[in-house]
């Protein structure tokens, strides 16, 4: 987001958290079943949320901070709202886990294990969760200066419940620039270093460490590639071994405005990485969702070598209107958690395995016209050639979502899927490009208020929220046979 709609929305917080009074994260007296509020993705009880922040998993729990404003349904001073799930899937939330203080708000980051306590903040016995995170000073912004973000950390020695800030924040100060944010840190054994990948306006900066507290700048990425229709945030950078054997380095850097659809998206980059630059393979703009709903997605820190997976989530959400979408005692929900894989020079991204014990055992379609009884759902189908097909969900309130290929591209239509007047920009079709085989898997997932499509195992992939205004009860299917279609139930 950028710094001036920042001060903005801070504004706006402020303004609305007269009329939401001041209530703890922890205390929801909903029972999450309200109108659109998702039963299997992750949203905070109550209040704003935007981006994942600080994924760690450590000793058995998945951790899942995030961007969260406790006394206001929009953005405002920033806090780490915290949750944990054994699976990814289902989550025990948990009291804040840091709070604005006179550094600043905090926005986002990450969070390691510092096994060695090469921090000193911890001991080898118990090693330190160290959250490294962006402070940003409202004070000092409203003044007009430019250094208003600086990097910060805190540290917690009972896995995560209660945190102490590092008393010499910050520990990487603002070289005199306006968008200095959203540190993704990782150890890198090769290199035997913690390397930290930064977010600055319009490239990323590579930074490097022995403690987590000294910061050395290593190189700057991404001046002249990629797409560069708005600010760039919330990068990551991993090393994954593509379907041919081959190690390759990916990063991840979203964008706000300038996604495919408008608004946010999260582009990515394939190359190498020498402990201290990046040098991309090529200089395509790639996508990772092309949907208008998937943004500031990072992936999991610590996941154990013998699991050895690159487990991802996103903010199910766009600035666009995400302060505006109809929903009122929460707002915003995680993606689907994912796994992102490298094949054949694409970065394909599919729900979590522990998603499948959520799944029914599927029936399939008899008819073209299917009568659709759950708000939770999913759907699968092959098709053998890559021909034109059409799904269309209809509601008994004249709602219509179309998801389909043309022929060229697949799109999802929700032009006329529900309530959209919030704001200009939601009623849309969103275009997505073809795969690179001509069988087709098509899977989707909907979720009361969202829906998640992943094309060969992930190839395609596009997320988009959806406010019927009554939920859809009839499918119809053209141009794809009932028998090769298959309905889900998703146990909740
Ligand atoms: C991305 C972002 C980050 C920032 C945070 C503030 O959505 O703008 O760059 O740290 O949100 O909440």
């Amino acid at each position: 987001m950028n710094t001036k709609l920042i001060t903005l929305l801070a504004f706006i917080g402020m303004l609305s958290s007269c009329q939401f009074k001041s209530r703890d994260v922890g205390d929801s007296d909903g029972g999450f079943d309200e109108k659109y509020r998702p039963q299997y993705h992750f949203t905070p009880p109550g209040q704003w949320m935007n981006d994942p922040n600080g994924m760690v998993y450590y000793e058995g729990e998945y951790h899942l901070f995030y961007q969260h404003y406790p006394d206001s349904n929009v953005w405002g001073p920033m806090h780490w709202g915290h949750a944990v799930s054994t699976n990814m899937i289902n989550w025990e939330h948990l009291p804040i886990a840091l709070y604005p203080d006179s550094l600043g708000y905090i926005f986002s980051g990450s969070a390691v294990i510092d096994w060695k306590n090469s921090s000193g903040l911890g001991s080898e016995e118990n090693p330190p969760m160290v959250a490294i995170f962006t402070y940003h000073d409202p004070i000092g912004e409203k003044k007009g200066n430019i250094d208003f973000q600086t990097q910060g950390i805190a540290f917690s020695l009972d896995k995560g419940r209660t945190w102490t800030k590092y008393e010499n924040n910050p520990v990487l100060s603002n070289p005199g620039i306006r968008d200095f944010r959203d540190p993704k840190v990782s150890w890198f054994e090769e290199f035997n270093k913690w390397i930290m990948i930064l977010a600055v306006k319009d490239h990323v900066e590579i930074y490097s460490s022995d403690d987590l507290i000294k910061w050395q700048k290593e190189s700057e990425f991404g001046q002249n590639i990629g797409a560069h229709g708005g600010v760039w945030e919330c990068p990551d950078l991993f090393q994954l071994t593509d379907n041919k054997g081959v190690k390759r380095w990916v990063m991840l850097v979203s964008i706000n405005p300038g996604g495919p659809q408008g608004g946010s998206a999260t582009q990515y980059f394939i190359g190498g990485f020498n402990g201290k630059s990046f040098t991309p393979e090529d200089s395509l703009t790639r996508w990772i969702d092309y949907g208008a709903d998937n943004y500031a997605g990072v992936t999991w820190s610590n996941v154990p070598e013998n699991d050895g997976r690159r487990l991802f989530l996103g903010w199910m959400s766009n600035w666009q209107y995400s302060q505006v979408v109809p929903t009122y005692k929460w707002r915003s929900a995680m993606t689907l958690p994912r796994e992102l894989t490298l094949k054949n020079g694409r970065l394909y991204s599919y729900p979590v395995l522990e998603f499948n014990a959520k799944i029914e055992v599927g029936e399939n379609l008899t008819q073209d016209k299917y009568v659709l009884e759950d708000i939770t759902f999913g759907l699968s189908m092959d098709v053998e050639t890559v021909q034109p097909f059409e799904l269309t969900f209809n509601s008994s309130s004249d709602d219509v979502l179309k998801v389909g290929f043309n022929g060229e591209q697949f799109y999802l239509d929700r032009t006329n899927a529900g309530i959209d007047s919030f704001h200009p920009d939601f009623a849309a079709i969103h275009f997505a490009p073809k795969t690179m085989s001509d069988r087709l898997k098509v899977e989707l997932f909907v979720d009361t208020s969202s829906i998640e499509i992943f094309i060969n195992g992930g190839e395609i992939v596009i997320t988009d929220l959806i406010f019927p205004i009554s939920p859809y009860n009839e499918l119809t299917l053209s141009g794809v046979k009932p028998q090769d279609t298959k309905y889900f139930r998703i146990k909740l």
